[in-house]
C-alpha cells in the first residue's frame, strides 16, 4: 500500500518553489484518497542551518499555517512536527550506525560547504557540523519511520531519498526487512523553480518569492524577476525566461501555449509580468486570507500539531519497538 510523506525545513518563509515542488503535489496526492499521507515540519533539520530559536519558531508557525491554509485535511493526513516524534531521532542513531561514511561524503549539502571553504582558502571542514554531515541520515529516519513508499520533493532532494533507500536496504539485509524502500516523486514541469535572479529559488540565495506576500508586495517581487534586455515587439525565447517558467508552473496547458505565442510575438516584459502576477495571485489569494487569520490564532495551530504528533506516534512507536528488538537493544 502506498504511503506518501514529505517535509519542509523550518528556516524562513515558504516560497513559490516549496509550493510547486512539494506542498501542492503533496496536497493533491492526499486528495486522491488512494494513499496514506504524512506531512511534517522538519524543525530538527532547521537546527543545521539556523541557530536562532525565534526564527525557527516563527518559521514553524508559518509553514504549519501554510499547509493548513492551503486546505490540508488533517483528518485524512497525518500532519506533525518532527521534534514531537522522539522515535525519529532514536531511529536516526540506529541508522547512523548503518550508514556508510563514504555515502555521506557525497551528499550535496556537505560537498557544497566544503567547496565553499576551499574557495575561501579555509580548512575544508571549517564550520561543518556533524548535523550538516549526517543531515541525510536524519532525513532517512523521517522517511523510514513511517514506511513511506513515495516522497514528493523538488529535484534537489532526490539524492537524499536515494540515500534513505540505500540505508533501508542495508538495514533490511543485515537485520530484518522492516523498512519500505522509498522512491522520490518529482514533478517534471517544476522540478526546479527559478528565483528572481534565474537561479534555483532558494532561501539560501535570497531570491525567493514568498507564497503569501501581500498583493502589492507580490506584484513588486514579480516585477523584480530578472529579464533580458529585449524590447516590446522583439520575439522572446520562452524557454530561456524565468517569467515563463513560473507561468508554466501555475498555468493550464492551454494558458501555457497561449503565453508561448505571446512571447514569440514579442510581448512586453511589463505586460508578461502583469499577467503572471494575476495568475499567481488568483491561485493564492483565498489561501492567503486563511493564512493571515491562522497566524492570529497560534494556539489553534498548536492544537493541530499536538493531535498530529499523537497520530504519528501510533505508527512510529510500534515500528521503533521492532527496530530495537531487531538490533538487540532495550528489554531482554
Ligand atoms: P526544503 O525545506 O529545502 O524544501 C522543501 C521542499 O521544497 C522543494 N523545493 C523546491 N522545489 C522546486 N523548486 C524550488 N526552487 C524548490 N526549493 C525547494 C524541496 O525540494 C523540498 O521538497 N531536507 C528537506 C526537508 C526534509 C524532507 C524530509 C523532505 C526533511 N526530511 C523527508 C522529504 C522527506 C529540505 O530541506 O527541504
Amino acid at each position: 500500500n502506498k504511503r506518501i510523506l514529505t517535509g519542509i525545513t523550518t528556516t524562513g518563509t515558504p516560497h513559490l518553489g516549496n509550493y510547486v515542488g512539494a506542498i501542492r503535489p503533496a496536497i493533491e496526492a492526499s486528495r486522491k484518497g488512494d494513499a496514506e499521507t504524512f506531512f511534517f515540519l522538519a524543525d530538527m533539520h532547521a537546527l543545521i542551518k539556523c541557530q536562532e530559536p525565534e526564527k525557527v519558531r516563527q518559521s514553524s508557525k508559518e509553514i504549519a499555517a501554510t499547509w493548513l491554509a492551503l486546505g490540508l485535511d488533517t483528518n485524512t493526513s497525518t500532519f506533525y512536527r518532527q521534534s514531537d516524534v522522539p522515535e525519529i531521532t532514536e531511529l536516526c542513531w540506529v541508522l547512523n550506525c548503518m550508514a556508510a561514511k563514504g555515502l555521506m561524503n557525497r551528499a550535496h549539502a556537505y560537498k557544497a560547504a566544503v567547496a565553499q571553504n576551499l574557495e575561501n582558502g579555509e580548512d575544508p571542514d571549517f564550520a561543518v557540523t556533524m548535523g550538516l554531515y549526517s543531515y541525510p541520515v536524519l532525513m532517512a529516519a523521517d522517511i523510514l519511520m513511517f514506511n513511506a513508499s513515495h516522497v514528493p520533493v523538488g529535484k534537489d532532494q532526490i539524492q537524499h531519498v536515494e540515500m534513505a533507500r540505500d540505508i533501508a536496504g542495508r538495514f533490511n539485509h543485515h537485520f530484518d526487512s522492516l523498512f519500505t524502500l522509498p522512491e522520490a516523486v518529482v514533478e517534471d514541469s517544476v522540478a526546479v523553480l527559478q528565483g528572481l535572479d534565474g537561479r534555483k529559488m532558494s532561501k539560501s540565495y535570497n531570491n525567493t518569492i514568498p507564497l503569501f506576500l501581500p498583493e502589492k508586495q507580490l506584484k513588486k517581487h514579480i516585477n523584480k524577476i530578472k529579464t533580458n534586455l529585449l524590447e516590446p515587439g522583439e520575439p522572446k525565447d520562452p524557454d530561456d525566461s524565468t517569467v515563463f517558467q513560473i507561468w508554466k508552473a501555475f498555468a493550464t496547458p492551454e494558458q501555457t501555449e497561449a503565453m508561448r505565442k505571446e512571447f514569440e510575438n514579442g510581448i512586453a516584459w511589463g505586460e508578461a509580468k502583469k499577467q503572471l502576477f494575476e495568475l499567481v495571485n488568483g491561485e493564492v489569494s483565498e489561501a492567503r486570507e486563511k493564512y493571515n487569520a491562522l497566524l492570529e490564532d497560534v494556539p489553534a495551530i498548536e492544537k493541530v500539531m499536538k493531535l498530529g504528533a499523537e497520530k504519528a506516534r501510533d505508527y512510529s512507536a510500534p515500528l521503533l519497538a521492532k527496530v530495537r528488538k531487531a538490533v538487540g537493544i532495550g528489554g531482554f
